[in-house]
């Protein structure tokens, strides 16, 4: 097997995490005998220091020439002056929009050895395992007409759907539920808004294709508090683009740590790989940041480009372990009674590798 992988590291921690991602998948790739061809190319606030743009020309180029694209974080506090359309989120606003990639999905499943961590009770997060499909190419996000006009006190944007665009969505999200637990929950604000009124008559109207999967209903605020209370009930949960956003940060609290998270974006010309969290500019630089939402953004590159699921199932087998065996970086030692190793980025992307490499050879 041969892959072509773009590495856009970006900023802040973008960079330490994906090292450690790319460094796993190099490993797995020479015990399998997999060809991963790696380039890399600048995006975000990097790319606006170094080539004026958040998405220059050739990283875009390279993007659309390869068999998927790996992407750390963007953003820096340096920017936040900047107007929404020059700041290095633009940048990735703008590869998203044109890889085509439409389904963002968003694993999210609780480690039991990490439920000390939560500030939830272990009994309440041990079993949960959710895949959030979160709508990326639409919403508020990308609707016009768009403005923030400082001189007259107004700003807004726009919260607009086609029945296309929510077709397509809630179409993979039905076929992922039939491969799980078949039951899927679409989440809206039908009760205040025209755009989910929409949404979920045409998720209604998607659902008569897939009698065999359960279909429920719930509002954004609501499903903000029942994933906290009960999340072990939620198997798929299809949503629009802001309220996934958000639902998928705040699922990081079942995890542990946002920096567990990863995701793939499908449907489009090339599939894009990226962890849920940001750039960190808090701890960026200081060997801090948990590279095992990057690592597990690698498997996903593996099991959806790569058709590679043992591989892929190593690796997340291999996270596993790690935790098992008591490493943890430093946000996932907040509560830390048995006094576990606190691993650096780099010491836990080496132990990760050491673990797959033993389970792949024994294999
Ligand atoms: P963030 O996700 O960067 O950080 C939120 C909190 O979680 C911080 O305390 C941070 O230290 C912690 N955290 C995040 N990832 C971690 C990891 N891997 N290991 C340990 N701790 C981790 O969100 P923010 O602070 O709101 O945003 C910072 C910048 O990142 C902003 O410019 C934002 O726009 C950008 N951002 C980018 C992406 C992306 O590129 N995909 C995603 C989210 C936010
Ligand atoms: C994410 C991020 C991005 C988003 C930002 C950085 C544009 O928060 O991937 O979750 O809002 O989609
Ligand atoms: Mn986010």
């Amino acid at each position: 097997m041969k892959l072509k992988i773009l590495v856009t590291a970006g900023d802040g921690i973008g960079p330490e995490v994906t090292n450690e991602a790319v460094a796993v998948l190099k490993e797995v790739a020479a015990i399998g005998g997999h060809t991963l061809e790696f380039d890399a190319k600048r995006i975000g606030g990097v790319a606006i220091v170094q080539d004026g743009t958040p998405l220059p020309a050739d990283t875009l180029a390279a993007a659309l020439d390869s068999d998927a694209v790996l992407l750390g974080a963007v953003g820096g506090n340096e920017f936040n002056s900047m107007s929404p359309d020059k700041r290095p989120e633009a940048g990735l606003l703008a590869i998203r929009a044109a890889l085509g990639g439409f389904a963002n999905l968003r694993p999210c499943f609780s480690f039991k050895e990490l439920a000390v961590n939560s500030p939830l009770r272990p009994e309440i997060v041990e079993g949960t395992d959710i895949m959030f499909v979160r709508e990326l190419l639409g919403g508020a996000y990308f609707g016009k007409p768009r403005e923030c006009d400082m001189a007259k006190g107004v700003g807004y944007n726009t919260m607009v759907y086609t029945k296309d665009e929510v077709a397509r969505v809630a179409r993979i999200a039905f076929q992922i539920a039939q491969k799980r637990r078949k039951k899927l929950t679409s989440v809206d604000k039908a009760n205040v808004l025209e755009v989910s009124q929409l949404w979920r008559a045409v998720v209604i109207e998607v659902s008569k294709e897939f009698p065999d999967v359960e279909l429920e209903h719930q509002y954004i605020d609501a499903m903000a508090m029942h994933i906290m209370n009960r999340p072990r009930d939620f198997d798929v949960v299809v949503t629009e683009n802001l309220f996934g956003d958000i639902l998928t940060d705040e699922s990081g609290v079942i995890t542990g740590s946002l920096g567990m998270l990863p995701s793939a974006t499908i449907g489009g010309k090339v599939n894009l790989y990226e962890p849920v969290h940001g750039s960190a500019p808090d701890i960026a630089g200081k060997g801090l940041a948990n590279p095992l939402g990057a690592i597990l953004t690698g498997a996903l590159v593996l099991r959806h480009s790569g058709g590679l699921e043992t591989e892929a199932a190593a690796i997340e087998a291999s996270v596993r372990k790690v935790l098992e065996q008591g490493f943890r970086t430093p946000d996932l030692a907040r509560s830390n009674p048995e006094g576990f190793p606190v691993l650096s980025t780099k010491d836990m992307g080496a132990k990760v590798r050491e673990t797959v490499k033993a389970l792949l050879v024994s294999a």
